[in-house]
């Protein structure tokens, strides 16, 4: 779909799989068919190796916080597998979001095998009769750790969808210039959305795919599985902590409306998801500085992987420099409300997710499953 300097990207294959070779941040991206039975001894994982790598998979963005994934262990090949007992039927039928959290999740597999020095080997969707799984992946040579790579993997904890306000201040446009070459080398496209008058249609969009779920009992039902009470030690879902932020949270919960900033446009921020409990979304503090859209060529499950890759790639990224997004998929999630999104926005590919990106210096963090849980066997 896109290339830069010295990448070649998303080369098809006559069997459909993409054989796209991409080494641009000193190997953390090698692309390639992985034969199992193939791997090498010399390149063995420890156990404590797996426990790493999967740690910081397992800090991917996930619809919900559903972390939808499990991973197996054969030899030195770490398998990405769907856990489609956690899709979310009603919002997400097709399962392009628990993809692309997956893809997340596929991108912290190979941070990590890049922490310990390893190039990864990834073969995506190796198996058409096993759509579940994701990916394998597995350590295919050595190459040192860049700084590049080790501030990447820093800001992991930090990392955060940012649902609070921001402390105000520009996302430098050379950051965001580096967050398109992210999302062009795993195959994806991140656009810039800066006229204001296109985000304030956007933001009705967002209003009218919000109100449409509201009406859905089903949707609703699914919604209240997944929210979780301020204070539980639950390791999925959305916490109350993460929707609102410290004095805020407890402003809201008491009723007491949020002071809105002076010179804020009420344009400049997309609604935001409320999931469930309208009224305690933010309303005040400093606006993003920056919309944008993640997009694909295409739409199909190997699509959705690269989104998911990019998403993370480029949120870990914005993290470095403590610059965190607001995730915005519900007009993304109905069919007639995506095409509207991609026509309004002149879109030639297909939009994947919303982001507003802002500064901010606190990183609430939501709960994470234990390792126990994820791992398959
Ligand atoms: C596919 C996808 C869709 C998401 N959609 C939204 C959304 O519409 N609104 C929102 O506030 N967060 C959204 N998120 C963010 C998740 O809720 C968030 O990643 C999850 O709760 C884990 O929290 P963290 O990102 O802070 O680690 C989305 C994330 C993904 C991967």
């Amino acid at each position: 779909m896109a290339s830069t300097a010295g990448i070649e990207l998303g080369q098809a294959r006559r069997d459909g799989t993409v054989a796209a070779t991409v080494t641009d941040l000193g190997g953390l991206v090698v692309h390639g068919a992985v034969d199992p039975a193939a791997a090498p001894a010399a390149l063995p994982l420890s156990l404590d190796d797996v426990a790493f790598v999967v740690s910081v998979a397992g800090r991917a963005p996930s619809l919900h916080n559903t972390q939808p994934w499990k991973f197996k262990v054969r030899g030195n090949v770490i398998e990405l597998v769907a856990d489609t007992s956690r899709l979310l039927r009603h919002v997400d039928p097709a399962g392009r979001e628990l993809t692309i959290s997956c893809g997340a999740a596929l991108f912290g597999l190979r941070l990590g095998l890049r922490r310990l020095g390893y190039i990864p080997g990834v073969d995506v969707l190796p198996d058409a009769a096993a759509p579940s799984l994701i990916a394998r992946v597995r350590p295919i040579g050595r190459a040192a750790t860049t700084r590049d790579e080790a501030e990447l993997l820093a800001a992991v904890p930090h990392r955060h969808t940012h649902r609070g306000p921001f402390t105000g201040g520009e996302v430098p446009s050379r950051l965001f210039a580096l967050l398109t070459l992210d999302a062009a080398a795993e195959g994806c496209e991140l656009v810039l959305i800066e006229d204001p008058v296109l985000v304030g249609d956007l933001a009705v969009l967002v209003s009218a795919a919000a109100a449409e779920q509201r009406r859905s009992a089903q949707i609703a039902a699914e919604l209240r599985c997944w929210v979780v009470p301020a204070g539980s030690h639950r390791g999925d879902g959305v916490p109350a902590e993460a929707r609102l932020e410290g004095s805020d949270l407890a402003a809201a919960q008491h009723g007491v409306p949020l002071p809105r900033q002076e010179g804020c446009n009420a344009h400049d921020s997309l609604p935001q998801r409320d999931f469930g409990l309208p009224g305690t979304e933010q309303a005040g503090g400093m606006p993003p500085s920056m919309t944008a859209v993640l997009a694909t060529a295409g739409d199909t499950a190997a699509d959705w992987v690269r989104a998911g890759q990019a998403l993370h790639r480029l949120l870990v990224h914005a993290a470095t420099r403590w610059v965190f997004a607001r995730l915005q998929s519900q007009p993304l999630e109905s069919a007639r409300h995506r095409d509207q999104v991609r026509a309004l926005l002149g879109l030639t590919g297909v939009p994947q997710m919303l982001l507003q990106l802002g500064r901010a210096n606190s990183a609430p963090a939501t709960g994470r499953r234990s390792q126990g849980d994820v791992m398959a066997d």
